[in-house]
């Protein structure tokens, strides 16, 4: 999330040019508030203390009317979309919004784009700030899976990684969450400093016990600029064990596969979330919210990142900093970049379109990286941890 990307600005006409038309239409809305920053985390969020004149408590009303501004733009641009088929509450923590407040956006969804009666619509929940009664609130507003930031069940690891709940919080949300018949996902992170493989086995353990439908496993980057990176640079923790993580993440594939989660992304196990499979397929969705990002019809924009530069801009117009329009080449090779990390795999149409050599397939196909099964490739167990560096590989050979 660092930096934003440079980019044209955008559009002085406030219209988009239509370059290729997906079938489905997907919101993301960003909540970019934390009651403290994790020392690991350099997502696009802010603390009280960094928010200047802006107030969480009438956020709502911006993101509306970013909506509202979105809808103008789509009509002058000639494009329609179909109903929502998924939107997602990101964050930040959206769960400290107010029900009232989400219902609100979900309502100035509803009116501006319609939503599919079948959408998922998810929201990322911090355990310390998401209550029983704020579940109840968003199944009413029309949230159907929540999201809880986990992490680990070790209160050691959670310490390091600056988190502020404890774990005991995660049994009676998720029971709460499924009694009110919502979906349920968990985050969990694996390879913080310190964190033994007894740990992380323990934390699987406890994550595989809430009986979620879905849950994603992430191995700790260590961003530059955080807080965690400092601490690994002046000797005061270790740095990340790479090797380690590598068994990590196979006693985690192994342990959610036997509990009936299977594996469809490097990072998530379970029943598949319609909004992920949006943006690895390149879906139409708009980024709602300061510093999202946002793919219409081929052309990729994305928005201010400080909350009250995103606001002042929705005064006289877009909060787009930057556009760009994806040519075919580029849409081709970020399709091999994310398709390749799911358990579909890439259609070799991809492969051979784009013009990926067929030797480099050949090699990773020889070395048992990768599988070939009727018309997909796909990476294989071993090449799995390895993947962001082969898809690298299969575009790099495009130019040579
Ligand atoms: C940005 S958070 C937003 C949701 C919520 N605030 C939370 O922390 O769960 C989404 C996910 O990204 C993960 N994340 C953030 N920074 C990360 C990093 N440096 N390495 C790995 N995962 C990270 C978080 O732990 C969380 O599971
Ligand atoms: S709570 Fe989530 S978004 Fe906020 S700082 Fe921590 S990891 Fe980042």
């Amino acid at each position: 999330m660092g930096t934003l990307p440079e980019g044209n600005p955008w559009p002085s006409s406030d219209t988009l040019v239509s370059l290729r038309e997906p079938d489905s239409f997907h919101a993301y809305v960003h909540i970019p508030f934390c009651e403290v920053r994790c020392g690991y985390c350099d997502f696009n969020t802010y603390t009280a203390s960094e928010l200047g004149d802006v107030s969480r408590l009438d956020f709502d009303s911006a993101l509306n009317h970013e909506i509202e501004f979105a809808s103008k733009v789509l009509n002058a641009s000639g494009i329609t979309t179909p109903e929502l088929s998924s939107i997602f509450f990101g964050g930040g923590t959206p769960s400290l919004m107010t029900g009232e407040q989400i219902e609100r956006i979900l309502g100035q969804l509803r009116l501006k784009f319609g939503v599919a009666l079948d959408a998922e619509v998810t929201l990322e929940a911090n355990p310390e700030s998401t209550s029983t009664q704020l579940l109840e609130k968003l199944v009413s507003a029309g949230v159907n899976r929540v999201s809880f930031g986990a992490q680990s069940f070790d209160p050691d690891v959670l310490s390091v990684l600056d988190r502020t709940h404890r774990p005991e919080l995660l049994l009676p949300l998720v029971t709460k969450a499924k009694e009110l018949g919502l979906r349920t996902s968990i985050d969990l992170i694996y390879g913080a400093p310190g964190e033994s493989i007894d740990s992380w086995a323990a934390t699987l353990e406890s994550a595989i016990s809430l009986g979620t439908e879905h849950v994603s496993a992430y191995s700790l980057i260590v961003e530059d600029g955080t807080k965690l990176a400092s601490k690994i640079r002046r000797g005061l923790l270790p740095d990340v064990d790479e090797d380690l993580n590598a068994l990590k993440h196979a006693l985690a594939d192994q342990m959610f596969e036997a509990a009936g989660l299977s594996w469809y992304e490097v990072s998530n196990w379970g029943n598949p979330s319609v909004h992920n499979q949006a943006y690895w397929s390149s879906k139409n969705w708009w980024g709602f919210g300061p510093g999202a990002h946002s793919h219409i019809n081929g052309n990729r924009f994305w928005n201010r990142k400080h909350p009250a530069a995103y606001q002042q801009a929705l005064q006289t117009g877009s909060p787009a900093i930057g556009h760009e329009e994806i040519d075919d080449l580029t849409h081709l090779t970020e399709r091999i970049m994310l398709q390749l990390r799911t358990s579909h795999g890439l259609d070799r149409s991809v492969i051979s379109s784009a013009g990926v050599s067929a030797a480099v397939v050949a090699r990773y196909l020889a070395e048992g990286k990768l599988s070939m099964e009727g018309n997909r490739i796909q990476v294989t167990k071993q090449g799995r941890l390895l993947v962001d560096g082969i898809a690298l590989d299969l575009v790099s050979s495009i130019k040579a």
